[in-house]
Parts: C-alpha cells; structure tokens; sequence
C-alpha cells in the first residue's frame, strides 16, 4: 500500500473506535466538512456526532459570564452542523441492513489522498443469509467545493431479488455538546431553523436560517441510478425539513446497482443568492459524467502533490503520517477569503470551528512554502477582520493598534475565559510575524502594499500602547504567553521577542515600500509618519527581555523562576492532561509547560539569543513541559534537531506525525489538530532539514535520524522551486524551477544555479 492509502481493514464496531474513525476518514475540502458516520447510522445507545460543517458559517450563542466585569466577552460565534445528508438506509428482501447485525463476512474504510475519496466495503449476510458486497465513496470537490458526492453500490453475492433504498436529507440538526469538556460547546441549543423545504427537477431543498446571526444556508440534494433501468419504482417525499428519496430496486446475483448522491451546500457567508446559487450548482454538476467529477479531483490533486513532496524514506508508516497531515491541511484549509483553518478544521465541533493563532504560527508556514494562493488568503482573512481587531484593542483599553481575537470566526473575540484567551495578546505578533514570514519567502512587496504592511504597523501600535518603560527598559505586563499553564504574567519572553520583531518590521516594511515608492496607501490607510516609525525602532531596541544569568537561560517571564517545581516526570496517566484535573490557579502557581513558550521563541527568533543559551533553555523547559497541548511537541523536536539531539528530535517527531492517527491525545474523535499537522511539517523541513528564510536569505543545516535512509521536500523560495534530498551521504538541493539563489548550507555559502551536492555533515547543529 502506497503512503497516499489510508486503510482499515475489519474495522472495530466499538463505540470509541466509530467516533475516532468519523474524524480520521473525514471528508473535507475547505469550505464543507463531513464527518465519517455510517450512511445507515448506528444501533441505539451508540454516541456519534453527525456532523457536516461549513468554513466560516456560524451563529452566534450566549457564553454568560458569572460575574459581569466590564469588557468580558458574553456572545461567542459557533461553527454550525449543517444538514445531514449522509443518511441513506438499505433493506434486502425486508432485512434492514446493520454491521451491528447478521454477519460482517469482511470490511475496510480507506482514504486515498490521491484520488481524494473515502470508502467503506462491506460483505455482509442477512440474518436471512443473504449475501451483499456495498462499497459507499465519498468525495468533498476541491474543484467545486460545493459539492459533497456520495456513491452507493450495492451487488448481491448470492441471490436475486429486491432492495430498498432510502436516501434522506435532514435539515432538523443539532451542534453536539458535552458539558464536561472545556473544549467544545457544552449545551444544545437549536442554531439551525429551517425555513422552507421544496423540490425542483427531482432535486430536494432545504433553506435553514441561523438563530442569532441572521445568516441562511441552503443543502440541495439530488439522488441518481447510474443505471436507471434497474429501478422499479421510485419517489420523493417532502415534509418540513426533511426530504426522503426511496428506491424500489430490481437485485439480480453478481450484477451491481449504483446510486449517486450529490449533495450542494451553499451559505449566505459566501454566496450572494444560497438558494439560487445551489440550484446553478446542482444543475451544472449533476449534467456532467461522475466520472468527470472523479477525475477533476484527481487533476487537482496531482498538482497539489507535486508541489509539495515530502517524503521519508525507511519508514513506511510514518511516512503515511506525514502524507496524511499534509493532506488535512489542505482537507481544512479555506480557498477564499471569507474563512480561515479552524483548530480541528472541518472535522468535528472541538473548539467550536475557531481559528487561533495555529493558522499563523503552525499552518501558514506549509502554505507559504507550498501554495502563495492559499497563504495570501489566510493572511488576507486577517486583512479582511483587522477593523475587528482595531475594535478589539479599544474595548481593551488600548487608544491605537489592533489586538486580533483569541479565537473567532468572523472577527470578534470568543474566548469566555480571558486568562488564557484575550491575555495571549501574542497573537497580534504571530499574524505579523506571519506576514513577514510570507514576505520574506515570496519577496512579494505588492501584498505588502495591498495589506501586509498595514496588518504589521496596526500590530506594532498595540504593543506602543500596551507596553510601559521602566528603567529604561520597555516592559510589557499581564499577559500570556502560548503557554496556558502559566498566566497573566509581565514580560512573557516569546510575547516579548514577538513585539520587538513586530516593531522593527512595521518600520521596515515601510521603508521598503518608500524606497520602492509604494507607501503612499499606507500611509494614507494608516496616518503612519516617518517619525512614529522611528519610534517603533527605538522602542523595540528598548525591548526587555528576561535572562538569568545563573541558569544562563531565558525565563519565560518573569516570576516563572520563583514558583516551584512541577515534577512532570511523576505525573499518573490518568491525569493527563493536567488541565481537566487541576485548578487553573493551581498551575499558573507551579514551573509547569502546558507547551512550547520560549523554545518556540528561540525557534522563530533565533538570532535573538546565542545558541548556549538556547540550549540551556531547552534542556531547562524540557523537564517542566507535559505537552499536554498538540502545538508543543513538533517545536521540541525542531528544537531539539537544531541543537543535534537528533534521536530526541526523532522521539518528538514521531508523537507529532501520528498524533491523530493514534489518537494520542485521546480526543481525536473532536476532530483533527490542524496545529501539530503543519507542525509536523515543520519537523522535517524547519527540523531535519533545518531551513530558514530569514531577511539574510536562504539557509540549511540538514541532519537525518538513523532510523531513516533519507527524506526529500520541495518549496517556493521566491520565484523558484527547490527540492532538498537528504541521504545518509550527501545533501542535494536542486534548482527544480526558477532563477538561481544564493544558500547558506552549513554555514557555507553557495549559489544554486542547477544543483549543489555535498556531503552530509555528522552532529549537524551541535
Ligand atoms: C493550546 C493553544 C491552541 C488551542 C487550539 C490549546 O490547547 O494551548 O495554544 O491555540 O489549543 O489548538
């Protein structure tokens, strides 16, 4: 089986091993999600969440706040389950069909990432012994992202006869909740209230309104035989909000009858007319060959493989991990402007659909590297909500700048709890710090014009509002820092860093667009001045950042060296992760790392510090991190290859790579973590291979595991494309496409016209 598969074979039943499998074998395109519940559903008493999503379609719900203290944030957005429209039940000769029943002779579910479908296959006999082979393939388009198809074939292995299908199309849905957990919502409120239901050209409609945010979706499905001869009656039943399509069909032994379900969802978030517009969709797709749809997706994944290659060779597994990761970032990721990459993308209802700094510090990375459409339309929704964030900064207090969300859908503010929500003001520096990032691989100073440049000086004000000098020095307090087992705290290091690079960037993109005599919109836009820029100069020079010069190493902030000890080493299995079983204030009290602070800092900001200090750093953080977060081990691995621990990089990367796949952090079945996936992505690129763009320009340090033969990746630099293949001999970096570059590889320049090959080096980084 070849890394793009993904295959279950005689698939457990049990109720924990459904819900992980309803995430893992998702179906997903960026704009809808469906999550993998059996077409038939499960037996009664069995928990599922069927769930179908749509990127940037929410409402909004009440989140009451226990004491009313001024500016708490009271109404949180919430992804919405759109219409279920994956039901569709079977009866042979009578016999309901059920894994749960009679005798599952054989099945499987596969993924294939190349094709870009799922499937499941089942043998099954009737308690009446009949004999049938059903394979159900699903497909979310990446070539419409409207649509989602659904493909029932059905083939009778031992006798003639009759069947009955019922195709449905639910409007009458709900969110999933539970109560207990903090990561997902935790009560049921009816979002969606449908509004008409109706039936044109054999197709049937739903169109729901939201409850609260007065925006409207419209599901149009349409069932077809592919072969209609074989169908002895046929009819659709409408009431409200639910449509039911049944199939007489005439069975003969051997001979397979095929249905097709084309499900399009259009919402009023990216569509002008949702209703109308899903008809011109249903029409359109349902007029063409399935074939035809079936080979699009193909085209259109073909190219996305090709431009972004990564590979590990020696490790077949692991390799498919890493194939599987990248393939639900682009399962989850928006195609336009109007929405972003939630924390568990378009898999399950974990964190409600929000989008966090992930996108930016995690994901965007992969897409600035492998796909400049993509990362300009995730920056671009941070362009498009930025009038939020400058919003934002005000209800905060702050007179000027912008404070983007925590976490959000279309701009405002949805953490309830601003501790380790609106206080991680770090990620107004992580959007900029994106920006720059995306700029320095692309070069592209017209995006900056457009946008980019405005998003980093709005970002760079906040920190001149929140900041304060003290002694001379430039102190930011109250805040928290990525680690969410440690806030509110003065001086967060990795927040800190952030700002100074954040404040030298607004001045120098600004003097880069002026040179290039671009800055005029900017400056219009913004009122930005030669002197403010100075400022930000001046006071990012002033920027304190805490060091302790008997340990040598940086302290995330600064009373963390005060608090005592967290032995994590001693930490019992059944009380991971620390957060569902501790008092917040019992851990903000104690030296203990919910994930990587200034690890992650010293990573992305490296030139900062000199590498002894990023070391001890490491060794120093390593023993109080539980990793509880998904966010925190690709970064020790990154970390821990630039430091040469390249067997502790290859731990780490491991846990990071089959993080879903083995559902590590035990609540996969929420959906993915689209966070660790690009994180893992990193791991090999940023990590082994030890890439860096930074303003000085290309780098590499490669190192390789000696679990592993080699690995290979391609990404955009600029107006190239470069492969790098890593040996246990030799490191070749290729010119695939392009004009030449200058590269630093191991510390020693040289110029890739065509291809440079040399010799690995040992130790690599240390
Ligand atoms: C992490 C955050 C992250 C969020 C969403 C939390 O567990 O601590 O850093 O943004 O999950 O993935």
């Amino acid at each position: 089986m070849d890394k793009y598969t993904l295959c279950a074979e005689d698939f457990s039943l049990d109720n924990q091993e459904l819900l992980l499998g309803e995430t893992l074998f998702h179906n997903a395109n960026g704009y809808l999600g469906v999550r993998g519940c059996f077409e038939e559903g499960y037996p009664q008493g069995f928990s599922q969440v069927r769930g179908t999503y749509i990127n940037g379609f929410y409402d909004f719900a009440y989140m009451g706040q226990a004491e009313k203290l001024h500016g708490l944030v009271e109404e949180k957005q919430t992804i919405l389950n759109v219409a279920d429209t994956q039901t569709i039940t079977l009866k042979l000769e009578g016999e309901t069909f059920s894994m749960f029943e009679g005798t599952v002779m054989k099945s499987r579910r596969v993924l294939d990432m190349r094709k870009g479908i799922t499937l499941r296959e089942i043998w099954w006999e009737s308690p009446g012994g009949r004999q049938v082979r059903i394979k159900i393939t699903r497909m979310a388009s990446f070539v419409d992202t409207s649509l989602f198809l659904v493909r029932y074939e059905l083939e009778p292995l031992n006798f003639d006869g009759t069947a009955e299908l019922v195709s449905a199309h639910i409007g009458d849905v709900k969110n999933f909740f539970d109560p207990n957990d903090p990561r997902v919502a935790g009560e049921e409120i009816q979002h969606i209230l449908i509004g008409e239901t109706w039936e044109d050209g054999g197709a049937s409609y739903i169109l729901s309104n939201t409850s609260k945010s007065g925006k409207t979706v419209c599901s149009a499905v349409k069932n077809a035989a592919e072969e209609p001869e074989q169908v002895e009656a046929h009819g659709l039943s409408l009431e409200k909000g639910l449509a039911r399509e049944t199939f007489r069909v005439k069975l003969v032994r051997r001979k397979c009858f095929r249905l097709l379900k084309y499900t399009v969802l259009c919402d009023s978030c990216h569509f002008a007319d949702p209703a109308g517009q899903a008809k011109e969709k249903l029409e359109a797709l349902t007029a063409q060959p399935a074939k035809a749809l079936y080979e699009g997706q193909e085209r259109y994944l073909d190219a996305f493989w090709d431009t972004c290659e990564i590979d590990v060779y020696g490790d077949g597994e692991l390799n498919r991990a890493l194939t599987y990761n990248v393939y639900q970032l682009l399962q989850s990721v928006t195609k336009d402007r109007y929405g972003n990459i939630a924390a568990k993308g378009l898999s399950g209802e974990g964190y409600e659909g929000h989008y966090f700094w992930d996108t930016e510090m995690y994901i965007l990375p992969f897409f600035t590297l492998t796909n400049r459409e993509i990362a300009r339309n995730l920056i671009g929704y941070r362009y498009q909500i930025l009038e939020n964030a400058r919003e934002n900064a005000r209800q905060m207090g702050h007179k000027q700048g912008a404070l983007y969300p925590w976490r959000t859908i279309m701009g405002s503010e949805c953490s309830g709890y601003f501790p380790s929500g609106t206080a991680a003001y770090h990620i107004s520096g992580d959007v900029a710090y994106s920006v720059v990032a995306y700029y320095l691989a692309s070069g592209d100073l017209e995006f900056m014009e457009q946008c980019g440049a405005e998003i980093v000086v709005e970002t760079a004000r906040l920190w001149m509002d929140l900041g304060c000098w003290y002694q001379g020095k430039f102190h930011i307090n109250e805040v928290t820092g990525p680690d969410e087992y440690t806030c509110m705290v003065n001086n967060n290091y990795y927040t800190n860093a952030l700002a100074k690079y954040n404040l030298i960037w607004a001045a120098k993109l600004y003097g880069r667009l002026k040179e290039a005599g671009k800055a005029d919109g900017l400056a219009e836009r913004t009122g930005l001045t030669d002197g403010e820029a100075e400022a930000f100069v001046k006071t990012a020079e002033a920027v304190f950042l805490p060091y302790d010069e008997e340990l040598g190493i940086n302290p995330q902030d600064d009373s963390f060296l005060q608090k005592k000890l967290w032995d994590v080493s001693a930490i019992p299995e059944e009380d991971k992760p620390l957060l569902l079983h501790h008092h917040p204030l019992e851990l903000y009290r104690y030296q203990v790392c919910k994930q990587a602070d200034t690890v992650l800092a010293h990573f992305i900001l490296e030139e900062e510090e000199d590498l002894e200090t990023i070391r001890k750093s490491y060794a120093y953080y390593e023993k109080v991190t539980t990793h509880d977060s998904s966010l925190s081990s690709c970064i020790f691995s990154i970390m821990a290859a630039r430091l040469g621990m390249v067997e502790k990089a290859y731990g780490y990367f491991g846990d990071s790579a089959k993080m879903d796949l083995y559902n590590a952090h035990k609540n996969t079945k929420d959906g993915i973590h689209t966070a660790n996936m690009g994180g893992s992505y990193m791991g090999i690129v940023y990590g082994f291979g030890g890439l860096r763009i930074r303003e000085q320009g290309l780098s590499l340090r490669p190192c390789l595991p000696k679990q592993w033969e080699g690995y290979h990746f391609r990404f955009l630099y600029e107006d190239s494309v470069i492969e790098v293949r890593i040996s246990r001999e030799t490191c070749a970096v290729t010119l695939l496409r392009g004009t030449e570059k200058e590269i630093v590889i191991y510390d020693r320049p040289y110029v890739l016209r065509d291809r440079i090959e040399i010799p690995m080096e040992q130790g690599a980084g240390e």
